[in-house]
């Protein structure tokens, strides 16, 4: 196992590329089972979760390569309708495969998602939406085994914005007889470039980007090629990273469109940042300002980069809250940034973080993927020696983040570790 050993104190300086969005990956790559052919997705990041999910394709007859940041898939040959529990046990987004199954084969049988390092995540409206699209499920030895030879249009209503039902949901109503209405629907923008990407490939939707979709099935798709959308997360991270080491970075291949919100929070800090078209500078010069945060669904604060908005505040003059709407008790961060000195308390699913204390390096341990960004974070401004071990968590989500941050001035690097 890996682990990042960063020494503190360095500005971050310069310009960085943010990559292609894991999270828009894990929502077109299923998609490439509705239609057999050939796609070539372009700004692919080379990350575990993408090559978790080819694996998962590829499984099933699909074959795959990453070649530089291009993903050829091929998935004329596909012939498989299940996705069993080795896959999707190391990574759930390995769920979203049942729609687009279902409206391939007429059905599916897809291991349910096991825990996470937070939770519960479940999975009712994935299940419902799909019942009302005519699907038959049933759940037999930790599996949804489901019949849909006949996916007929519906209504659906999400009782909770959902990214990743909305999109099972949708994947399998652009192939089900007759027109669907989906409402509170996800706005993420991978939901929405997952509805854009369907529509390219034939689907008939309207709506895309409100919370109302109206799908006309269709019987059939075609295979295109299509851009992933940059990440979001990855950026709003560097952003973080940006303002609290007091620095000054340019972000390019990003959209700001897709972070309104965190740049808003992150002017109220102090942090000067200067928008166009598909960069976004970040200069910090001032003492930071506690600003509280609440995560919400698009297009509030994403819940993902609440773990790295918490280690920012450990910097701020002052005391802020950090709330998490979305998954209550997401602060496994929480007890490793303590290490450092952190004065942070939790309680349900609200932080209270002191900042303006100086944290000391520690060894720190990551738990998953955002915690481990929020603990390079906090080890880039800590003083002395900060170790992140079980980064494995963090190659999830983040390409070559050390490379980067080091390009950026950072002093960090990747040492092998005893197992631990
Ligand atoms: C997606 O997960 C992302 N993953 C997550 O990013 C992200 O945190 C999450 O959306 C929220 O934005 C991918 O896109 C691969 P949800 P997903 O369904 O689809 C409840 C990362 O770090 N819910 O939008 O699993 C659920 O409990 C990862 O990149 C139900 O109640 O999230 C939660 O409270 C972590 N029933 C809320 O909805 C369901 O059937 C949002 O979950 C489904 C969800």
């Amino acid at each position: 196992m890996d682990k990042l050993v960063i020494e503190g104190g360095t500005r971050l300086k310069g310009r960085v590329k943010v990559s292609g969005a894991k999270n828009g990956c894990l929502a077109i790559m299923p998609a490439c089972l509705l239609a057999p052919g050939v796609y070539n997705l372009s700004n692919t990041p080379n990350l575990t979760d993408v090559w978790s999910m080819s694996r998962l394709l590829n499984a099933m007859g699909a074959h795959s390569e990453l070649n530089g940041d291009n993903l050829f898939l091929d998935t004329r040959d596909v012939n498989s309708w299940e996705a069993p529990y080795e896959f999707v046990k190391t990574m759930r987004a390995s769920f979203y495969v049942l729609g687009p199954l279902l409206a391939r084969f007429g059905k599916a049988k897809v291991s349910l998602p096991g825990g996470c390092a937070w939770g519960p995540r479940p999975v009712d409206l994935h299940i419902k939406g799909l019942q009302k699209l005519g699907a038959e499920i049933e759940i037999e030895n930790g599996y949804i085994v489901a019949d849909a030879t006949n996916l007929t249009g519906g209504r659906f209503n999400f009782d909770i914005s959902s990214v990743g039902a909305t999109g099972n949901v949708l994947m399998a109503a652009v192939k089900a007889k007759g027109s669907t209405l989906l409402t509170n629907a996800a706005i993420e923008p991978e939901i929405t470039a997952l509805a854009r990407f369907l529509v390219k490939m034939g689907a008939k939707i309207d709506g895309i980007g409100t919370t109302q979709l109206e799908i006309e099935g269709v019987d059939e798709l075609k295979a295109v090629d299509e851009e992933i959308v940059p990440d979001r997360i990855e950026a709003a991270t560097f952003m973080i990273a940006a303002a609290m080491t007091k620095g000054d970075v340019e972000l390019t291949n990003v959209n700001p469109y897709h972070l309104a919100a965190v740049i808003g929070r992150m002017e109220e800090t102090g942090a000067e940042i200067d928008v166009n078209a598909n960069t976004i500078r970040v200069t910090m010069n001032e003492d930071i300002q506690p600003v509280d945060s609440t995560t919400s669904v698009c297009p509030g604060i994403p819940t993902d980069v609440q773990a790295q908005w918490t280690a920012y505040m450990l910097f701020a003059k002052g005391t802020s809250k950090v709330i998490d709407n979305i998954y209550t008790d997401r602060f496994k961060h929480v007890p490793e940034l303590q290490r450092l000195g952190a004065d942070i308390s939790v309680s349900d699913n609200t932080a209270i973080v002191k900042g303006g204390k100086s944290l000391s390096g520690a060894q720190v341990m990551s738990s998953d993927l955002r915690a481990s960004a929020s603990l390079i974070l906090a080890g880039l401004v800590a003083e002395g020696r900060t170790e992140v071990l079980r980064v494995y968590h963090l190659d999830r989500g983040y390409e070559n983040i050390e490379q980067k941050l080091s390009a950026l001035g950072a002093n960090i690097k990747r040492e092998k570790a005893n197992l631990v």
